[in-house]
């Protein structure tokens, strides 16, 4: 299935998906686009390094959504692109690009949702209440996307142990290095696979 990853940032789990790709693990995906949210994203670097296509679409200030949204299903669909996978992106998607994706779209989020989920809760802000509520395990999921904020089904979640002395970004990048690179590589794939299979 022809695959865009959806950026803002850093692109970690972008690189675990293009590792993944490279050692033979998702042989139904391809990762055929990758959409950045700003140009000075740095995943669009470890993109451009694997030769992978790369577009940005920033959302302009007064923009409205449909009209957004438009613009993204444009570079979409000149893509040929079928399957979206949202890696730390940071903005919200319109519905029309959610409804013309149903069951097309899967996010990745750095909690066991629906602990720490919803609107306003991204990158660290989820670890920093964690840390705050005292859990002793929090942990990654991957879900469809829906019209609801992180409100998809669930696809995949994994538990991470939060330790004593963690700080937000200590959690995070453990909860990256045992959850989120391990379990959205491979539920892509999954998803891929199975809409090959009933095509
Ligand atoms: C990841 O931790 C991802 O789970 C999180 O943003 C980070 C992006 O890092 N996503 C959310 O919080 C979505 N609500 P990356 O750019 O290094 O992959």
């Amino acid at each position: 299935m022809k695959t865009a990853v959806l950026v803002s940032g850093g692109g970690t789990n972008l690189q675990a998906i293009i590792d993944a790709k490279a050692r033979g693990e998702m042989p139904n995906t391809e990762i055929a686009l990758v959409l950045s949210s700003n140009k000075s994203a740095y995943a669009l670097e470890r993109a451009k390094t694997n030769g992978i296509p790369t577009a940005v679409v920033h959302r302009r200030r007064e923009e409205d959504a449909p009209s957004y949204g438009e613009r993204l299903l444009k570079c979409l669909k000149e893509n040929s692109i079928e399957l979206i996978a949202l890696a730390g992106f940071l903005t919200i998607l319109p519905p029309n690009v959610v409804s013309a994706y149903d069951h097309r779209i899967l996010n990745i989020h750095p909690s066991l949702i629906p602990a720490f989920s919803g609107k306003g809760y991204y990158g660290l802000r989820v670890h920093e209440e964690a840390l705050k509520r005292g859990v002793k395990i929090s942990g990654a999921t991957v879900h469809f996307v829906n019209e609801i904020p992180d409100g998809g089904e669930i696809i995949a979640q994994k538990a991470v142990e939060v330790l004593e002395g963690d700080t937000p970004e200590i959690l995070q990048r453990r909860i990256m290095e045992q959850a989120e690179w391990v379990i959205f590589p491979r539920a892509i794939e999954q998803v891929a696979e199975g809409s090959t299979r009933n095509q």
